[in-house]
């Protein structure tokens, strides 16, 4: 793996290729899993169903992904939703009105917006906080804290927050679950069960399914009781996937680790270009010695995936004004004006009005998510194409 960090899990590979998927469990051996359709399944006596009774509360596809998860994760048991938010409603679901939780600051817009306007509602409040910071993160902390909520790199700022630190720290206090929410890094880079997380949240429609054709969410854990609730939510609340979809994640996993390599071999190449460039002002890149926690990435993952940021303008003078930013992204020909992340192809966006938007102002400004930073998610493409794309995009909306 990359100099100075974690090794890779080992056999994580084989694991994703065949955890879950032995042929004996089908009635032709299938090697591929098969789709399986039905809703519902004829049962041996009343109340008696041979595997499954309905597939709202289990199917087999559904359960070969979801097994499949757990092993890359390290885990006892893997569930997965129809979201990524999906799987954010279930977790928060499994706490009670009354309830808080301590957020990192630059948290997804969408997990910041369901927390402040949804969770709220219903007697779950939210603190956020620059949990790289650890005096600050213990100060949020209050009495009647019972989850801590963590992304790390944070979004779109890559924020690395020292997860052991923190799942240290929070499980000082008596049932503090700490949630770390893995989209970004995905189990082949980072493992915070490992690190002393309670339990890790997907967005799978990112790198874990890599193509950008599914929408879905999962929770990994090693906790029965963490488990066994949220395995009644995900039936009661009945945010469950497709097993269309579910065989299609479960095929993504299959080249997980050769396509998070590569993400990360393309992403440190263009962070390098884009820091030499006179037309950038500041590259934001775990993999980069400027990044302010390089150290703690190291310590914790074994990689870095395809997100950078950057701000667009000179190296020391000004950054880019909005219509600045909109015509530089209008004029990328490889990387496309686009939400989301973490699939083959790469993508380029302003989170000041796009991901971002529902950030309110003034946090916007305090995090630096200003209309000059752009956020990219750099795929699969050759590397030497993509610098070309953004040099000659730079070029003409700068020069
Ligand atoms: C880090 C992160 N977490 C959660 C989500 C939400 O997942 P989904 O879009 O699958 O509901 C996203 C979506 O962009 C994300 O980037």
């Amino acid at each position: 793996m990359a100099d100075g960090y974690l090794p890779a899990p080992p056999g994580y590979a084989t694991l994703a290729i065949h955890s879950g998927q032995k042929p004996e469990q089908w009635s032709s051996n299938e090697v591929v899993p098969p789709i399986s359709l039905s809703t519902t399944y004829k049962q041996l006596a009343p109340g008696k169903p041979k595997d499954f009774e309905y597939s709202r509360s289990g199917n087999p596809t559904r359960n070969v992904l979801e097994e499949c998860l757990a092993s890359l994760e390290g885990a006892k048991y893997g569930l997965v939703f129809s979201t990524g938010l999906g799987a954010l409603v279930v977790l928060v679901n499994h706490l009670k009105s009354g309830d808080h939780i301590v957020s990192v600051d630059d948290v997804y817009g969408g997990t910041g917006r369901y927390l402040a306007q949804v969770a709220k509602k219903f007697g779950v409040e939210t603190t956020h906080v620059d949990a790289s910071n650890i005096e600050k993160f213990k100060g949020a902390i209050r009495p009647n804290t019972k989850m801590v909520w963590l992304e790390s790199p944070t979004n779109p700022t890559l924020k690395v927050v020292d997860i052991k630190r923190i799942a240290d720290t929070s499980h000082k206090h008596k049932d503090i679950i700490v949630v770390v929410d893995n989209t970004f890094l995905t189990s082949y880079f980072q493992r915070p069960l490992e690190l002393g997380a309670d339990v890790v949240m997907y967005s799978l429609t990112k790198y874990m399914n890599g193509h950008s054709d599914v929408v879905m969410g999962a929770v990994c854990t090693n906790r029965e009781d963490i488990n066994e609730s949220l395995r009644f939510l995900q039936n009661s609340l009945g945010i469950v996937p497709s097993p269309f979809d579910c065989y299609l994640v479960n095929r993504g996993l299959k080249t997980l680790p050769i396509r998070m390599k590569q993400h990360m071999h393309n992403s440190l190449k263009v962070a390098h270009f884009l820091e030499s460039h006179p037309l950038v002002h500041k590259v934001i890149h775990p993999g980069l010695q400027s990044h302010p926690q390089y150290e703690i990435s190291r310590k914790q993952s074994s990689g870095f995936s395809g997100m950078l940021s950057f701000y667009l303008g000179s190296k020391n003078g000004k950054t880019a004004t909005l219509e600045e930013s909109t015509k530089f992204l209008q004029n990328l020909k490889i990387f496309a004006l686009a939400e989301s992340l973490g699939g083959y192809e790469s993508l380029a966006e302003l989170p000041s009005i796009m991901t971002h938007a529902s950030v309110p102002p003034e946090r916007r400004e305090q995090l630096g998510i200003s209309d000059s930073l752009i956020r990219l998610s750099v795929g699969l493409e050759d590397a030497e194409d993509l610098c070309n794309d953004l040099d000659s995009a730079l070029k003409s909306t700068l020069e």
